[in-house]
């Protein structure tokens, strides 16, 4: 008889584990990362892994301080027996950097994907930031999962909103809002914008005479320094527009992103869970749920 899943849960991610195990009828594993004075890291698993496949749930924002421990789990765990190795990341850093910039620069999209790859067996995740790459099997050489959150967004902005007028801020985001737009059957603009810097960012808005009535709804992938959401808010306010509800997948929000988008005037600001946050509104869990039942 197989031996049935273990979940394991590292980095913040141990509600969403608990809830997923429930879902699933899995066992939650134990493990302890220790770090030691010296900032080195050990992994005990107290958990059976031997002949088990396992289910890694991780939150990979911040994945420099994260991602060595990461690899010592799935090493720790293979040696310990395991059999195949899923990493379920929500969200999947390293993905901005699809080309090569400026000269010199590495493309660490690929370089990560690499490391990934040579330690786990699979791979599941929401909405990566796919852009010049089509496809994560482009840089990903384990099978991968992509799921998206769209359904769950537009579901909580017809819910929410009356006459919702989708906005996404640049051309990669016409992905996601096209989707939305489709479900919720609402209007969608989406606007150019140019990043000049990490904080500089600038984006134009066109005529918005049409949806007098509308409720402007930001969406966008990814917040991370909110230039780009704050940005546009601060164009709707010099338009006397309303002021948006700003909705992304993924709740980054480095250093005081989240506040200066509340201060920028944010008529409210929503994510999914994929990174715990508490403008967390959006639930992602049967979804992820839902993907792991049908493999
Ligand atoms: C980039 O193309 C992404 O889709 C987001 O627009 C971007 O990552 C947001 O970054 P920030 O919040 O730093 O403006």
């Amino acid at each position: 008889m197989t031996k049935a899943a273990i979940v394991f849960s590292l980095f913040r991610t141990d509600k969403l584990a608990e809830e997923l195990a429930q879902t699933l009828g899995l066992e939650i594993g134990s493990l302890v990362l220790h770090q030691f004075p010296d900032k080195e890291t050990v992994v005990t698993i107290n958990s059976s892994v031997n002949d088990r496949d396992l289910l890694v749930l991780t939150d990979l924002s911040d994945p420099n301080a994260k991602g060595l421990p990461l690899l010592y789990f799935a090493d720790t765990a293979k040696a310990l027996g395991a059999k195949k190795i899923t990493l379920i990341a929500p969200y999947l850093p390293y993905m901005r950097q699809d080309k090569q910039f400026h000269p010199g620069e590495g493309i660490t999209s690929r370089y990560f994907a690499k490391l990934l790859s040579s330690y786990f067996d699979a791979l599941i995740t929401i909405d990566p930031h796919l852009h010049r790459w089509h496809s994560l099997d482009e840089i990903y050489s384990i099978p991968s999962t992509l799921l998206h959150a769209t359904q769950l967004i537009a579901r909580w902005i017809s819910t929410n909103i009356k006459m919702p007028l989708l906005i996404g801020p640049d051309a990669e985001s016409l992905q996601w809002v096209k989707e939305i737009a489709c479900f919720t059957k609402a209007p969608y603009l989406i606007l150019e914008k140019t990043r000049r810097g990490d904080k500089q960012v600038e984006v134009t808005i066109p005529d918005l005479d049409l949806y007098e009535h509308h409720q402007p709804v930001l969406v966008d992938d990814i917040i991370s320094t909110a230039r780009t959401m704050i940005e546009t808010v601060n164009h709707l306010k010099e338009l006397k527009k309303p002021a948006p509800v700003c909705i992304a997948v993924h709740a980054l929000f480095a250093d005081a992103a989240y506040q200066d988008l509340q201060k920028a005037g944010a008529a409210a600001i929503i994510t999914t869970n994929t990174i715990e946050h508490p403008s967390n509104q959006i639930n992602v869990l049967k979804l992820l749920a839902e993907s792991i039942l049908d493999n």
